[in-house]
């Protein structure tokens, strides 16, 4: 059978851009703050620990005594963050283990995407992620603005979290990138930078990430919708 997974959640961002007077993992949403409803949405898959990683100025420090936390530090990047997260795992992850990482300032995603992703991640090699196709015309510009180029949207996704690896495989996928100096925005591009192809597992577009200040409202009116729809 099995094991569950280990889930990670980066949370050690600033979030300068949204402006607020704390880090947006606690700004209030829903009667409740981003960082308890992610982690709220990611027990569902009864995870064997959620690595929470965490600044180390963190003024709030999140705790939920009835959820299996193991706290880790971030670093700079959130790559460097992860990293800290994966290091807290050692020990406890086996080298098959699954482990599924998921930024904390996305407390939209959907409990039926996160396991449709379980349900996969471990008969892929070189794991998988929630994505969601493009839906429009993509434009490139130049530094003004004007437009370079229009890019074909077919076969283009956003990349979405969570995102799922072998505990073993993305330990040393993620120290050889990290130590030819590069810094992957996400996991995937860790693997992809090797030559590895990661699989794009199609997810609800409403698993945005809180990043600008409006994205906040819009994350309200999301789980607002989902609440009365079924998430
Ligand atoms: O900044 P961005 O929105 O892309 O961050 C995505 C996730 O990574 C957030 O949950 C954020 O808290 C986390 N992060 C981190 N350590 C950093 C930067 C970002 O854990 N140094």
């Amino acid at each position: 059978m099995t094991r569950r997974p280990w889930v990670i959640v980066p949370a050690a961002g600033s979030g300068q851009r949204m402006q607020a007077d704390r880090p947006k993992q606690y700004l209030p949403l829903a009667g409740s703050h981003v960082l308890a409803l992610t982690i709220e949405r990611l027990l569902c898959l009864q995870p064997q620990a959620l690595v929470l990683v965490l600044a180390a100025d963190d003024p709030y420090r999140y705790h939920d005594a009835a959820a299996p936390l193991i706290y880790a530090q971030g670093g700079a990047e959130r790559c460097h963050s992860v990293w800290a997260g994966l290091q807290a795992l050692s020990g406890h992850a086996q080298d098959d283990d699954i482990v599924l990482v998921h930024d904390a300032a996305r407390p939209c995603v959907r409990v039926r995407d996160l396991i449709a992703l379980w349900q996969i991640v471990g008969d892929e090699p070189n794991g998988a992620l929630l994505a969601a196709p493009v839906r429009d015309t993509m434009k490139k510009a130049d530094a003004d603005g004007h437009i370079t180029a229009t890019v074909s949207r077919e076969r283009l996704w956003h990349a979405l979290t969570p995102q799922g690896f072998r505990y073993a495989d993305l330990c040393a996928v993620l120290e050889q990138t990290l130590t030819a100096g590069q810094l992957p925005g996400d996991e995937a591009s860790a693997f992809e930078w090797l030559g590895r192809a990661p699989r794009l597992l199609a997810g609800a577009p409403d698993n945005i990430k809180i990043t600008y200040p409006e994205d906040h409202a819009l994350a309200a009116a999301i789980l607002r919708a989902q609440q009365e729809n079924g998430a």
